[in-house]
C-alpha cells in the first residue's frame, strides 16, 4: 500500500516556525515508529503571493484535492494588508476550504491538567475537560442569498441570509454521529428552533438521520443561547456538539477557552470522503501568523501539533498514536515546560519554539 500523503503548506509569520516542529515528528515517526508519511511543501497565503502573484496557485489546489491530508500553518500579515481583497492571503485558505468543499469543522476544547489553573473558570469544572464541537462550515448565514447593504425607503438596510438545505444539514449531523461512534457516542445538537425556521429543519434532519442511521448514538438537542449558558457552567455534560456556521463560530470560540491559549487550540476541517474511504481534509491551528512575534522563536508550536495528532487520528487512522502523541504534549507541560504564552504571573523562564519541540520528542521517545 502507498504511504499516506501529506501536503505541507506552513505559510506566513510563525507558520513555518510552528510547522517545523511538526517536521520534526514526523520524521521521528519514520525512525522510530516505522510510519513512512510521503510529504510536499507547497506555499500558500503571503508567500505564494511573493512567489507567484497569487495566494494559492491552481498547482497547489489540485496537489490539496489528491493528498490524503493538508496541514497548513497560518497565513497573512500586515505586509500584506495592502493587497487587493482577490489576492489577500487568506483567499488562498478560503479557497482551500471551499474547493475541497470542507463543510465539516472539528474543534476540540481539551483541557490539559497542568494549564486547568490558566482557565478562567475554576479549575473542577474544566479539569479532564474533552468535548469536540462540529460546526457547519460552507453554508448558513455567512454565504446564503440575498445578502447585502439596501436602500429602503429613505434608510439603509443590511441583509444576511440564514439558509440551509436538507442535504447539507444531513452531512455534517453523519460527520458529527461518525465522530461520536469513535469517542463517547454522544451528541448533542444546537439551533435555535424556537424562533427560526433554518433550525426547526436543522432539528428534523439532525433527528432523522440519527433515527435512520445512528440509532446507536444517543443524541439531545438543545437551543444554541442555552448551550452557550451550559458550556460555560458544566461543559463536562457535553461530548460532540453539532451545530450550523455562525452559533458553531460563537461557541467554538467560546468553548476553546475555556481551557486556556490560543496556542493550544488545534482543529480539522473535514469533507466527504475520497476514493480510499478517507475524507478530504485540512488540519490546522486556529490561531493566525502571529506577526507580532514571528521570527522570535517564540511561538507555541503546539497548537499545530495537536492538529498534526488529529490527522493521525482522523485521516489516518491512528488514534492510538494520536494519542501518544498528545500524551507527550501531556507529558512536557505537567513537567513545566512553557512557551512564553503559558507563562502564569508567577513568571519562569520560557522555551522556545524549537525547545518545546525537542522537548515533546523527547516525550515521545519516552513514550517507547
Ligand atoms: P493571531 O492568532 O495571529 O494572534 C493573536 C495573538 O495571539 C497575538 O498576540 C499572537 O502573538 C498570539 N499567538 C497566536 N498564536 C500563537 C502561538 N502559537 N504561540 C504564542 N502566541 C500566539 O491573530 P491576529 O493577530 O488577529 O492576526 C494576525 C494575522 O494572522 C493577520 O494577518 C490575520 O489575518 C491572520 N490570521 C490567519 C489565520 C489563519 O491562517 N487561519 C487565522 C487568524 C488570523
Ligand atoms: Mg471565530
Amino acid at each position: 500500500m502507498a504511504n499516506p500523503s501529506i501536503l505541507i503548506l506552513a505559510g506566513d509569520g510563525i507558520g513555518p516556525e510552528v510547522m517545523a516542529e511538526v517536521k520534526k515528528i514526523i520524521g521521528w515517526f519514520g525512525t522510530k515508529r516505522g510510519v513512512t508519511f510521503d510529504v510536499t511543501e507547497d506555499l500558500v497565503g503571503g508567500c505564494a503571493y511573493d512567489a507567484h502573484g497569487t495566494p494559492l496557485t491552481d498547482a497547489t489546489m489540485a496537489k490539496a484535492q489528491e493528498v490524503d491530508a493538508v496541514l497548513l500553518g497560518a497565513v497573512g500579515g500586515p505586509k500584506y494588508d495592502v493587497l487587493d481583497f482577490s489576492v489577500k492571503p487568506e483567499r488562498g485558505l478560503l479557497r482551500l476550504r471551499k474547493e475541497m468543499d470542507l463543510f465539516s469543522n472539528l474543534r476540540p476544547a481539551q483541557c490539559f491538567d497542568a494549564l486547568a489553573d490558566f482557565s478562567s473558570l475554576k479549575k473542577d469544572v474544566v479539569a479532564g475537560l474533552d468535548i469536540v464541537i462540529v460546526r457547519e462550515l460552507t453554508s448558513g448565514v455567512y454565504f446564503g442569498e440575498p445578502r447585502g447593504i439596501f436602500t429602503e425607503g429613505n434608510e439603509r438596510v443590511g441583509i444576511n441570509t440564514q439558509r440551509y438545505t436538507e442535504s447539507e444539514i444531513a452531512r455534517v449531523a453523519r460527520s458529527a454521529f461518525e465522530l461520536a461512534r469513535r469517542r463517547n457516542n454522544k451528541v448533542c445538537s444546537m439551533e435555535k428552533a424556537n424562533v427560526m425556521e433554518s433550525g426547526i429543519l436543522w432539528r428534523q434532519v439532525v433527528q432523522e438521520v440519527h433515527d435512520k442511521e445512528y440509532a446507536d448514538v444517543e443524541l439531545t438537542h438543545m437551543y444554541a443561547d442555552a448551550g452557550a449558558m451550559q458550556l460555560c457552567r458544566w461543559p463536562k455534560q457535553f461530548d460532540v456538539i453539532v451545530t450550523d456556521n455562525l452559533f458553531g463560530d460563537l461557541l467554538s470560540d467560546m468553548a476553546a477557552m475555556l481551557t486556556g491559549s490560543l496556542g493550544m487550540l488545534p482543529s480539522a476541517s473535514l469533507g466527504l470522503p475520497m476514493e480510499n474511504g478517507r475524507p478530504k481534509a485540512l488540519y490546522e491551528p486556529v490561531h493566525g501568523s502571529a506577526p507580532d512575534i514571528a521570527g522570535q522563536g517564540k511561538a507555541n508550536p503546539i497548537a499545530c501539533v495537536l492538529s498534526f495528532a488529529m490527522a493521525l487520528r482522523y485521516s489516518f487512522d491512528m488514534g492510538d498514536e494520536a494519542a501518544r502523541v498528545e500524551k507527550a504534549v501531556e507529558k512536557v507541560l505537567a513537567d513545566g515546560v512553557r512557551t512564553a504564552d503559558l507563562m502564569g504571573p508567577e513568571g519562569g523562564v520560557p522555551v522556545s519554539t524549537s525547545q518545546m519541540g525537542d522537548a515533546i520528542i523527547a516525550a515521545l521517545d519516552a513514550s517507547l
